[in-house]
């Protein structure tokens, strides 16, 4: 396999995850990439690595440009496990490299290996020289783990931003001009609602950080490498960072025998009658990383489930854990559902969407089949709140 020129004395030797469809919970219809990048200079240094199970194809990238025993640095700008899977294989080959890590990426890294291997812990505003380049470390706690960092190569304006700016996506094509920029946007998208979203003020942070660099790449470590949209993505990172809202309804539900999904369509009408832009999304049917992706712009979240054995359905339990996680900020919740004979999931649902900071502004249950009457006032009722 072989290295792929970023830049003069820059290759891609990452590795291509084409058919992966689960990245713990996040579905990934278009499988992914670990990028890892070598730079040639009088220190040769390996910039990230890529999952374990894809070692071999790392090293023969990096053997199509070098012999890897002569690799000097490494740099881990992230210590989960997708980046740095191949450490230990590469480590047998090179016992000397120094490893380059933010100081909470040296101690993440002590504790996944327990290896006594040559660490070197880099603060914000640090550089390593390579030689003719150097190499400009800024930290980026919790984009998304504590122990993240940005490393940018001055001289050849690349920014390393390993997650950020990634999305899950596997192309032969490495470069944003290369492939359907609405696509990459999308999936871009859908990385950024379902691994950074609960990060939004550190991403604000690290973007501040970014303003002042003057950045021709973006060498991201999943995904599409930037290098003519740059513009376009940082931008895009401004607004979903903003946490900016519109005029979006989503309704999200499962049913039993159509009752609660009767309510659903109910609730969609009332807020298209009331000019919102609407998505009814049944659990069945969707995934709920695809879901997630929506709630980007999203006012109102509206989750509707039947009671099941007094408890909320499984499917309503599995998306209301994810979401509550991923917490977005600033959002109204409706919560409704039908039921038979005890109406609890309606409180279980409310209280776990209140402890993850939504405003629940109404809670709507109907007895087993909703009339026409019934379907009536609850919609009169949820029209008087949106127009409040
Ligand atoms: Fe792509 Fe947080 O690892």
């Amino acid at each position: 396999m072989k290295a792929i020129e970023v830049k003069k004395g820059i290759y891609w030797v990452g590795a291509i995850d084409w058919n992966l469809r689960n990245f713990h919970g996040y579905l990934t219809q278009r499988g992914s990439t670990y990028n890892a990048y070598l730079i040639i200079d009088e220190k040769i240094t390996l910039v990230d690595t890529v999952k374990a199970s894809k070692t071999n194809e790392m090293m023969s990238r990096i053997s199509s440009i070098i012999d890897p025993a002569k690799i000097d640095y490494i740099v881990c700008n992230h210590v989960e496990m997708d980046h740095t899977g191949a450490l230990p294989a590469i480590m047998e080959q090179v016992p000397s490299a120094l490893i380059i890590a933010s100081p909470k990426g040296v101690v993440g890294l002590k504790e996944h290996f327990r290896q006594e291997w040559n660490y070197k812990a880099m603060e914000s505003g640090t550089i390593l020289n390579l030689g003719k380049r150097n190499l400009h470390f800024i930290l980026t706690p919790m984009v998304h783990w504590p122990d993240n960092m940005l490393g940018y190569l001055a001289e050849d304006k690349i920014l390393f931003s390993n997650d950020a700016f990634g999305q899950h996506l596997a192309s032969s094509e490495r470069f944003d001009d290369e492939y359907p920029l609405d696509i990459v946007m999308m999936e871009a998208r859908k990385y950024y609602a379902n691994i950074v979203l609960p990060y939004s003020k550190q991403v604000e942070k690290a973007l501040v950080a970014a303003a002042g660099l003057d950045i021709e790449i973006i060498a991201n470590s999943h995904g599409i490498i930037w290098r003519k949209h740059v513009k376009e993505i940082l931008n895009a990172y401004h607004e979903w960072a903003s946490n900016e809202i519109g005029k979006k309804a989503l309704i999200i539900y499962d049913t039993m025998w159509n009752s609660t999904e009767k309510m659903a369509i109910s609730i969609q009408e009332t807020f298209e009658a009331l000019d919102y832009k609407t998505e009814l999304l049944s659990l069945q049917h969707n995934h709920v990383s695809d879901i997630m992706t929506r709630v980007i712009g999203a006012e109102y979240i509206c989750l509707g489930s039947p009671t099941l054995n007094g408890r909320m359905l499984p499917s309503m339990a599995a998306f209301i854990t994810y979401l509550s996680g991923l917490a977005p900020k600033n959002r109204k919740a409706i919560v409704f559902g039908s039921y038979g004979w005890g109406p609890k999931n309606i409180e279980d649902i409310s209280q776990i969407l209140e402890k993850s900071g939504f405003d629940v502004v109404a809670k709507e249950k109907i007895k087993f089949i909703p009339t026409p009457e019934a379907l009536e006032e609850m919609t009169t009722r949820i029209k008087a709140i949106i127009q409040n």
